[in-house]
């Protein structure tokens, strides 16, 4: 559907242009995983998940991960992962969150990747993360508070991290899809020239 509303052409000109991935990054509840489906649905493209590849990995859900071997141990896994599914292929990837935290990583999506910084304001964060309890980081206090304080550290890191900034907090996720669609076309044109 999202493939009818989209000029074919943006379609066609980003095919022909791309030769890396394209990387989703921004806070938990940006919609990361929703918008990613939508835009590999669109180009035809594999999705990714980090998040989902590390939980098949370890057989287990990020949050048993993070009781059974701590935050540490998980980001080291995520950087694992994000390294190796970056690898010239074009391809969409959702990332976790906090991805950027480690610095090869911001290097790896900055340099080998589309990466693209969907943000959103922090009450529709709020009322999307409230949709599931599987993100641990927010269990331990007001959400809120939690991912306000998350957006301010990590802000200077996304934007360190990703080439195209996209809003996701208004309209419906077909906009989102659009207007990063036409980002991304916009983005691969500018490096044409
Ligand atoms: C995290 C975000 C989560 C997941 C983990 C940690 C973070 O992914 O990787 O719970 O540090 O922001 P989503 O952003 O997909 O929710």
């Amino acid at each position: 559907m999202i493939q009818a509303m989209v000029n074919d052409e943006t379609i066609a000109a980003i095919l022909r242009q791309l030769r890396q991935p394209i990387v989703l990054v921004g806070l938990m509840g940006a919609g990361k995983t929703r918008i990613g489906t939508s835009l590999a649905k669109a180009l035809d493209l594999s999705f990714t998940d980090s998040d989902t590849e590390i939980e098949r990995a370890a057989g287990c859900s990020i949050a048993d991960y993070f009781d059974r071997f701590g935050e540490a141990a998980f980001r080291d896994g995520e950087a694992r992962v994000i390294r190796r599914l970056i690898d010239g292929t074009p391809r969409i990837i959702a990332t976790g969150g906090g991805a950027v935290l480690n610095p090869e990583t911001r290097a790896i999506l900055k340099n080998e990747s589309i990466a693209i910084w969907l943000q959103a304001d922090i009450g529709t964060l709020v009322e999307r993360t409230a949709k599931s309890n599987r993100r641990p980081l927010l269990k331990s206090g007001d959400p809120h508070e939690i991912l306000t304080r998350l957006s301010e550290a990590r802000a200077p890191l996304y934007d360190e991290a990703s080439t195209i900034k996209v809003k996701s907090h208004s309209g419906s996720p077909t906009h989102t899809v659009r207007r990063a669609l036409a980002a991304i076309a916009a983005h691969l044109e500018s490096k044409q020239t």
